[in-house]
C-alpha cells in the first residue's frame, strides 16, 4: 500500500496518508449547534487514522438549510462547539476541514433562493426558486465569508465550498438552472470567485480553500472548464464528485475500472494544478490503492466505509477486513434514521468471529 499511506500536503498542511472522510450528514443535532455526539463521531473517525476529514455540510444561514438537523456556522456563538469537534480531531493527529453550504433551491426553506426560477420536483410537489436578486446574491456571498472566518476562527485547517451535488453553488455553475442574462449568468463561476476572493481577505494566506465541484454540471466538458477557471483563481484543492441530479449527462468511457465521478477526477486532474480528491465506491484499500495510481488523483474519500467502521484507515493500513457498503441507500439523508446498517452488521459479525 504505497501510495495511501504517503504523506502528502496541500500547500503548507502535512496529511499524513491520502485517506479523507468526505462530508457526511448523519443528523445528530436539533439545533445547528455542535452536540456531545457530533464531537465523538469526528473524534472516532480522526483515531480511525485517516489523514484528513471534511466535516459535514454546515450551513452558511438558517435559510439556507437543507435539513434542521445540520450542523451550522451562521452566527459567532457557534464557534465554540466547532471548536470541540476541531480540537478532538487534531489531538489524534488528523487535519479537519469544513465543509460550507446553501442549499439553494432543494433546501427546506418556505421561499427558497435559485439562481433563478427553476422548478424543482420534490416528492411531495414541485417548488419554484425565488430568483436572486443582486442584493440576495451579494448577503449570501457575505454569508459564506463570514461562514469562512468562523471556521478559520475555531482552527479548523481549512474549509470546502460545498459547489456540487445540487445545492445553490451548483445551481450556479450548471446552466440548465442558472439561465440569468447578467454577469452572474453569462459567467457562471462569479458567484463562487467573488466568495473565494472575499475569503482571502478574512483568512490568512494557510487557511486552505477548497471546493467540491462536480464532474458533470451537465457535461464532463463544462465540468473542466468550471474547474480550469477556479484553478487560475487560485483555489487550493478540487473535491470531484456528482452534480445537480436531475441535470447531468453523464457520460463515461466504456468499461471504464472505476465509478463515474473518479472517471471525472482522472479527466479533471490532468487539466488543473491544484490536488485532486475522487470519490464513490471506493470500498477497499486495494481499490483505493489503485484509484490512486492508475488515474494519478492525490486523495481519495471514503464515505460509506468509514459509517460503517470508523477505524477504516487503520485496518486498510494492517490489512485487515475494512467492512463494506452493500449500497443499500439507507443512510442517505437519514432516511431510515436508527435503522440498522446491513454493511455494519456484516463487519461487526466478521469482526467479532
Ligand atoms: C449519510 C450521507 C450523508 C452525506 N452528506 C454529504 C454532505 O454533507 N456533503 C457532501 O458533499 N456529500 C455528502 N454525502 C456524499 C458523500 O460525501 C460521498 O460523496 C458519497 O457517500 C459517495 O462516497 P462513498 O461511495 O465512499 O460512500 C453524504 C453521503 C451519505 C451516505
Amino acid at each position: 500500500m504505497n501510495k495511501l499511506f504517503s504523506e502528502f500536503e496541500i500547500k503548507n498542511l502535512k496529511i499524513k496518508n491520502r485517506i479523507c472522510v468526505p462530508p457526511m450528514v448523519v443528523g445528530l443535532t436539533e439545533d445547528g449547534y455542535v452536540t456531545e455526539a457530533n464531537i465523538e463521531r469526528y473524534r472516532q473517525l480522526a483515531k480511525g487514522g485517516a489523514g484528513l476529514i471534511i466535516q459535514e455540510a454546515t450551513c452558511i444561514n438558517i435559510d439556507g438549510r437543507l435539513s434542521s438537523k445540520q450542523l451550522g456556522i451562521w452566527e459567532d456563538t457557534q464557534i465554540e462547539g466547532l471548536k470541540k469537534i476541531v480540537e478532538a480531531v487534531h489531538l489524534e493527529d488528523s487535519k479537519i476541514f469544513v465543509q460550507i453550504h446553501h442549499a439553494g433551491v432543494v433546501g427546506i426553506s418556505e421561499s427558497p433562493l435559485c439562481p433563478s426560477p427553476y422548478e424543482y420536483k420534490k416528492i411531495e410537489g414541485t417548488v419554484i426558486g425565488r430568483e436572486m436578486t443582486y442584493e440576495d446574491i451579494k448577503s449570501v456571498q457575505k454569508d459564506f465569508i463570514e461562514a469562512a472566518r468562523r471556521a478559520y476562527e475555531a482552527g479548523y485547517d481549512g474549509i470546502e465550498l460545498h459547489g456540487c451535488h445540487g445545492y445553490l453553488i451548483s445551481q450556479f455553475f450548471n446552466k440548465k438552472v442558472n439561465t440569468r442574462n447578467d454577469e452572474y449568468g453569462v459567467n457562471k463561476e462569479k458567484f463562487v470567485i467573488e466568495i473565494i476572493e472575499g475569503i482571502r481577505k478574512v483568512t490568512p494566506e494557510e487557511f486552505i480553500v477548497g471546493i467540491r465541484l462536480a464532474g458533470f454540471e451537465p457535461s464532463i466538458e463544462d465540468g473542466i472548464s468550471h474547474a480550469k477557471i477556479l484553478d487560475k483563481s487560485g483555489i487550493d484543492f478540487f473535491d470531484i464528485s456528482y452534480g445537480f441530479s436531475d441535470e447531468q449527462e453523464i457520460n463515461v468511457a466504456e468499461g471504464y475500472k472505476f465509478s463515474n465521478a473518479v472517471y471525472a477526477a482522472e479527466i479533471i486532474k490532468k487539466e488543473v494544478s491544484a490536488p485532486v480528491f475522487g470519490v464513490n465506491k471506493i470500498t477497499s484499500a486495494k481499490i483505493a490503492e489503485e484509484v490512486l495510481k492508475e488515474t494519478g488523483i492525490d486523495m481519495v474519500d471514503i464515505g460509506k466505509g468509514t459509517l460503517i467502521n470508523p477505524n477504516w484507515a487503520n485496518d486498510a493500513r494492517e490489512g485487515k477486513d475494512t467492512g463494506k457498503c452493500v449500497n443499500c441507500a439507507k443512510c442517505v439523508w437519514f432516511i431510515n434514521d436508527g435503522a440498522k446498517c446491513p454493511g455494519k452488521v456484516i463487519y461487526e459479525r466478521n469482526k467479532n468471529k
